[in-house]
């Protein structure tokens, strides 16, 4: 039977706000609880692709970026299912997306619904498409959009500009309605959150106040998040009893259950009756 694929954009134009970082552990926990997960690496720093695959981005012959820019016929190409997490397959990014970005913005006939158009055969395969977006809201933030079914906006809490800039991409947000009317905001997602700080108290408020929707699942800083990207895998591996680990999994829970897709029971409780232990 066919699956209901639900896309998820991960955007912020912000820079190191924590897009990646969440892409490549919520797609690892996704698939730890039984989903079928792919993961799109749609930004020019490859650094998904550089965490998770198990090719160097510049020896990869069909990256996304080559994706948008054929024909569909090269799709079965472009799809590795075998990557560093298990579960997850992945379209590689690439630096030539922005050669890519470039061309689409003079060439195609809608710049913005290329990746949809792309896509499109593999809604049915997979539970879950996560794509990892770049840090601007140039065209390949416009793409992820327009094809995506749901965004997560990760916002770096313990930071005192983490909202600065969000005005303009829920503007952005706007103008997309008008290509992809369903595109459905999940809310923000606070990352490297402290309860104890004021600052990120502040910025819950705020970030609820502008963006009108949280995420009810927060996700702790950890030293171990560089270890696991450095190590090629998920935090889960490195530490399992990890704080930061079982907020991850309570996030792909939660996006489970909002989302309505069927899980593994078995898997379901696996890390959460840890005790957290984190640094
Ligand atoms: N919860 C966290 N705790 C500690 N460090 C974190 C956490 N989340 C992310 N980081 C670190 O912050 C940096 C930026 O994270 P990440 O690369 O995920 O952000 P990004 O939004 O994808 O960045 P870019 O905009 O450049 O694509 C990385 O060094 C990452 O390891
Ligand atoms: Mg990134």
């Amino acid at each position: 039977m066919d699956k209901k694929t639900k896309i998820i954009a991960i955007a912020n134009h912000k820079g190191g706000c924590g897009k990646t970082t969440t892409t490549v552990n919520l797609a690892s926990e996704l698939a730890k609880i039984g989903l079928s997960v792919l993961m799109i690496d749609l930004d020019p720093q490859a650094n998904a692709s550089l965490h998770i695959g198990k090719d160097h981005p510049s020896e990869v012959s069909v990256t996304i970026a080559e994706l948008l820019l054929s024909e569909k016929e090269k799709l079965p190409l472009a799809v590795h299912d075998d990557t560093h997490i298990k579960g997850v397959s992945l379209i590689y990014g690439s630096l030539e997306l922005g050669k890519a970005e470039d061309k689409l913005k003079d060439d195609a006939p809608r710049p913005s619904e290329e990746l949809r158009e792309k896509i499109n055969p593999l809604i049915g395969l997979y539970d879950v498409i996560l794509i990892d977006c770049p840090p601007s809201l140039k065209l390949l933030t416009s793409n992820a959009l327009a094809a995506a079914t749901d965004l997560i906006i990760p916002i770096e809490s313990g930071s005192q500009y983490g909202l600065y800039g969000v005005t303009d991409l829920l503007h952005h947000l706007q103008k997309i309605h008008r290509i992809n009317p369903d595109l459905n905001l999940l809310g923000a997602l606070l990352i490297r959150h402290d309860q104890r700080l004021t600052v990120c108290k502040l910025i819950e408020g705020a970030a609820k106040d502008q963006i009108g929707k949280l995420i009810p699942v927060k996700i702790p800083s950890s030293t171990k998040i560089n270890q696991a990207a450095m190590a090629q895998t998920s935090i889960r591996e490195i530490d399992h009893t990890a704080k930061v680990a079982r907020e991850f999994r309570r996030l792909a829970l939660w996006l489970a259950e909002a989302l309505d897709l069927s899980t593994d029971e078995q898997n379901q409780n696996v890390g959460l009756d840890m005790e957290a232990d984190d640094e």
